[in-house]
């Protein structure tokens, strides 16, 4: 068996440092990993289906029982991991920390504990049940990819995939898309960091560092020609939004990121970000045919310490932080909060036609995870690779969570549609 990849980090220069309680340097950067030619493999498995419960939560729903999933801290814990390299054969070398060595286990035993209820461990059988018949798509960066492949390694102990990427794309290394026969199910990603459309803006080309062009009010087609037809979306992004760019908005070029021109203003990664997600939510609410049910899955915060990405940053904590240790603050929060802002407003235009939006918020609670990166275990040591990835997450590892979360709030969901007609469509 063969796995093929290659990696392209792509990333920007400037040094910005920002203290975080204790000491401890988090630092904004772009590495954009982007996957390439992956000969995937499929198997079946042991079956280690786990248990659930279901309790109802969400949002805003006043009429159920409460339970914010996302307050709570994380515990140690003996259990099993659902997979391991040898069992899943999904994890791309970029995520399997195992294959590579990584000594430490110490990572793979802490399980997210809600203050108020509990977040049961992930149940395969359940989550395919549950989305017979439906189609669920990832759009956005490497990050929602790394959630992607997590999901389809806790469904290998159920059930495996065909992969028919390449009826959908020619691009079959960044549109992705999987079917599952036994449960008519259909799992797919579709690759756009921006959400909207963007083109390179320098003369060399392509590279690191090279600045980019976003136009921020024209959403990607690539996405949205495609979202119509799937139930479920959840979008992300993050990272490449730290990297040059030059901002054009009804097609005028009305300032940048870190362009260093003068005669541009520089409006700094979040204005990017803020209108990339409006202009990708106004989409979404405007697509007619579109029934979907969507998420915002929140900033994936990095854990570059010691030094910049490119500067020798490394993460090589064993253990999650404390609450006290780490707290939410400096430029994760403010990603955090454009988006935050952002969803409200679209939720708000959603309401008025029936769409729902969620957010899955895990900004902070992985912020907690400084242990869950591959570091240098995402590659082998003999290749000459001197970047250290502390964007991504190890596969088993903490990223597994957010698929509990995510069948979590499906069934969520789900039991409110029997309260309510609006979520019909989906379930
Ligand atoms: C997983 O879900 C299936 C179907 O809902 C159920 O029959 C099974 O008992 C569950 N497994 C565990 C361990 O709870
Ligand atoms: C939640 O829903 C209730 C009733 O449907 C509404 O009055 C309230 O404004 C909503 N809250 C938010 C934060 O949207
Ligand atoms: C998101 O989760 C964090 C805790 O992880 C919490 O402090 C914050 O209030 C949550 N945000 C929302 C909008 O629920
Ligand atoms: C899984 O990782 C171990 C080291 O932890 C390694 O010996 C083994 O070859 C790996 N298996 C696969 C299929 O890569
Ligand atoms: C499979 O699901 C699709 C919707 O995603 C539906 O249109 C189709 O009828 C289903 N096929 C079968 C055989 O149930
Ligand atoms: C900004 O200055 C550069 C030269 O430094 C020039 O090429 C570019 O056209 C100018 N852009 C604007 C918007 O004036
Ligand atoms: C790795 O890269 C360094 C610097 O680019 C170079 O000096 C070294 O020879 C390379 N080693 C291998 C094994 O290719």
């Amino acid at each position: 068996m063969t796995m093929k990849f290659r990696v392209y980090e792509v990333l920007n220069g400037k040094n910005t440092t920002r203290a975080t309680a204790k000491s401890i340097f988090l630092i904004p950067f772009t590495l954009l990993i982007i996957m390439i030619p992956l000969t995937l493999m499929r198997n079946s498995h042991e079956s280690t289906p786990e248990i659930s419960s279901v309790s109802a939560t969400s949002l805003n729903n006043t009429e159920l029982k409460q339970c914010n999933i996302f307050s709570g801290r994380w515990m140690h814990t003996h259990g099993e991991t659902y997979y391991s390299n040898d069992t899943c054969h999904w994890i791309i070398d970029q995520q399997n920390c195992m294959k590579f060595g990584r000594p430490d286990r110490e990572y793979l035993h802490w399980r997210w504990k809600p203050d108020e209820c509990e977040v049961p461990l992930f149940n395969a059988t359940q989550f395919l049940n549950l989305l017979r018949g439906k189609k669920l798509v990832f759009v956005g960066d490497s990050v929602g990819r790394n959630q992607m492949q997590s999901l389809l390694c806790l469904l290998s102990h159920v059930s495996e995939p065909e992969d028919v990427s390449h009826k959908y794309s020619s691009n079959v290394i960044y549109f992705k898309r999987y079917f599952y026969h036994e449960y008519n199910f259909t799992l797919a990603n579709l690759w756009s960091p921006y959400f909207v459309r963007s083109t390179d803006a320098d003369p060399k080309g392509h590279s690191y560092n090279s600045i980019m062009k976003l136009f921020l009010d024209e959403a990607d087609e690539a996405w949205t020609s495609q979202v119509e037809n799937f139930d479920i979306v959840i979008i992300s992004s993050g990272q490449w939004f730290f990297r040059p760019i030059l901002f054009y908005e009804e097609g005028q070029l009305v300032g940048c990121n870190k362009c260093g021109m003068e005669n541009v203003t520089d409006l700094t990664h979040l204005y990017g970000y803020r209108k990339a997600f409006r202009t990708a939510f106004r989409a979404i609410n405007n697509l007619e045919r579109y029934k979907g049910l969507t998420f915002l899955r929140t900033f994936s915060p990095a854990h570059f310490e010691g030094g910049d990405w490119n500067k020798g940053g490394k993460c090589i904590r064993t253990r999650p932080f404390t609450k006290q240790e780490m707290q939410l603050d400096g430029y994760i929060l403010d990603m955090y909060n454009t988006q935050m802002e952002e969803l409200r407003d679209a939720q708000i235009e959603a309401t008025k036609r029936g769409l729902e939006f969620l957010m899955m918020n895990t900004t902070e609670i992985m912020l907690l995870r400084p242990d869950g990166h591959p570091n240098n275990y995402g590659h082998s040591k003999d290749k000459n690779v001197t970047l250290n990835d502390c964007v991504h997450w190890c596969l088993p590892g903490p990223v597994d969570t957010w698929n509990e979360f995510l069948l979590y709030m499906l069934l969520d969901v789900e039991n409110e549609a029997h309260y309510s007609s609006k979520l019909e469509r989906v379930f």
